[in-house]
């Protein structure tokens, strides 16, 4: 059987687009979606290879919900289209604002006295965007509001502020309406400042998996301000602390020292920035610089080999197991204890090395091991993962101290078996040590 093919750019010229072989113009642009046309005597097949470019902007800030302080308004856009924005618009401006009820409790006062500061026209919609809420229907009672209140989807983005439940909802909510509707998240906890706000899923949990609906759909922005952790209980640092701890034992050696070092001092100051000391400015940067690097090049999850996947093969479903007993931190901090012991068996990591990180976890208040963590649990969870991965499973693993390697061989049973009898009897209360 005898095949052409054709290449071809798009050209437009005076709002028309046009095939062309010829990828240059005189007047017009071209895009750089190209058409490739294969003619064979069966018929044709047009394949369309069309890139999708997304932009976004993570900005760290302080007193985000100061009046003086134009980020939440205008912080998603540029200094050149705001001049033009200000001067082509007379109409006010509006925000469509979901927030999680606890942090409304706590800040829908300032927030409210911030739209009001600025004449902003704001629909603010407190909601129970816990984990056992993170639902589809959550997702409709968002969208019935958004469309009751009306906004211009081209100049007027949707704004969540809470943890990384309320971030993920309104995100699935935004990406569902109209298609596509721009919007910003606004993290008030740790986990969702250095993980959930820097990358681009959205998702809700569906048939009782975790985040089984999504979209990758980033934000225009995200705007940390690590001044709500002021308010968190130290529980929810210590999950946050989970997700940081993650980068560093991934890819960053001085982080994990920093983490080892000065963990106690992070969980007690709340992570808040002092003159003395810049602890908590320079940890939770590294750890976002570091997801941002591992995230930006693989935003839709096409390669399936992610670092960032760590802690991420049997937490999904010890958490939704046991839901609401562990935080999507503590759980993945469980899942990567398990790792650090299959690391070590495998020679990966030194006994010292193991010990180190174990230490690390516990200084940071984070559990290490735990009853619901079956060796049938990990087994069953290892064999999902497999079945989402291409024919061979992923494993991201510790090679060292800041260093890892994804390994593609499943790991035998009896070697699971043994690892998760020598972690129950060192880690479990009730273990040997
Ligand atoms: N999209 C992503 O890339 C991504 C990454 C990591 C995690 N996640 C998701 O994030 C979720 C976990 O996020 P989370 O840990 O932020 O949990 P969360 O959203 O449930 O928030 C934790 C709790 O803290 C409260 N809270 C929030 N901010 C507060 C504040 N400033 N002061 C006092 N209380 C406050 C909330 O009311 C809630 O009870 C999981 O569902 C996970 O799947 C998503």
């Amino acid at each position: 059987m005898t095949s052409h093919q054709t290449e071809f750019c798009l050209v437009q010229e005076k709002g028309t687009w046009t095939r062309s072989e010829r990828c240059q113009v005189k007047e017009g642009k071209v895009s750089d979606a190209r058409i490739y046309e294969n003619k064979s005597e069966q018929g044709v097949t047009w394949t369309v290879v069309s890139p999708i470019v997304f932009t976004y902007r993570v900005i760290q800030c302080r007193d985000l919900l100061d009046p003086s302080n134009d980020t939440l308004l205008w912080g998603h856009i540029g200094d050149e289209e705001l001049q033009s924005a200000s001067r082509n618009d007379s109409k006010p401006v509006k925000r469509f604002v979901v927030i999680d009820e606890t942090v409304h409790e706590l800040y829908g006062f300032r927030l409210a006295h911030y739209f009001e500061s600025r004449r902003v026209v704001s629909k603010i919609l407190p909601l129970p965007t816990t984990e056992e809420n993170k639902c589809l229907e959550l997702v409709a009672k968002i969208l019935e509001e958004l469309h009751k209140f009306g906004i211009d989807r081209r100049t007027e983005p949707i704004v969540a502020v809470g943890g990384g439940v309320c971030l993920d909802v309104v995100g699935l909510a935004a990406s569902l309406y109209r298609r596509r509707t721009p919007y910003i998240r606004v993290p008030t906890t740790l986990l969702s400042y250095v993980d959930a706000s820097v990358g681009a899923k959205t998702g809700v949990n569906f048939a009782g998996g975790k985040n089984k609906l999504g979209s990758y759909v980033p934000p225009v922005a995200s705007f940390l301000d690590c001044s709500f952790f002021q308010t968190l209980p130290p529980r929810q640092i210590s999950n946050g602390l989970a997700e940081m701890l993650k980068m560093a034992l991934m890819k960053h050696r001085g982080l994990f020292q920093l983490l080892e070092a000065h963990g106690r001092k992070l969980l007690d100051t709340k992570l808040q920035p002092s003159e003395q000391d810049d602890s908590a400015v320079a940890s939770t940067s590294i750890a976002i610089e570091t997801m941002l690097e591992e995230l930006a090049p693989n935003l839709w999850e096409d390669d399936l080999d992610r670092l960032v996947d760590f802690g991420h093969l049997i937490s999904p479903e010890l958490e939704m197991t046991v839901l609401p007993a562990l935080l999507h931190g503590e759980a993945v901090n469980i899942d990567m204890s398990f790792m650090v012991y299959v690391a070590h068996l495998k020679g990966l990591l030194t006994a010292e090395e193991k010990e180190r990180i174990i230490q690390c976890m516990k200084g940071l208040e984070l559990p290490v091991w735990h009853r619901d963590c079956s060796l049938d649990l990990v087994q069953k969870s290892l064999q999902e993962r497999l079945k989402h991965s291409a024919g061979s499973l992923r494993m991201p693993l510790p090679t060292g101290l800041g260093h890892a390697e994804i390994f593609h061989d499943m790991i035998e049973d009896a070697v699971l078996c043994q690892v998760h009898q020598t972690w129950t009897e060192e880690l479990s209360p009730t273990g040997n040590k």
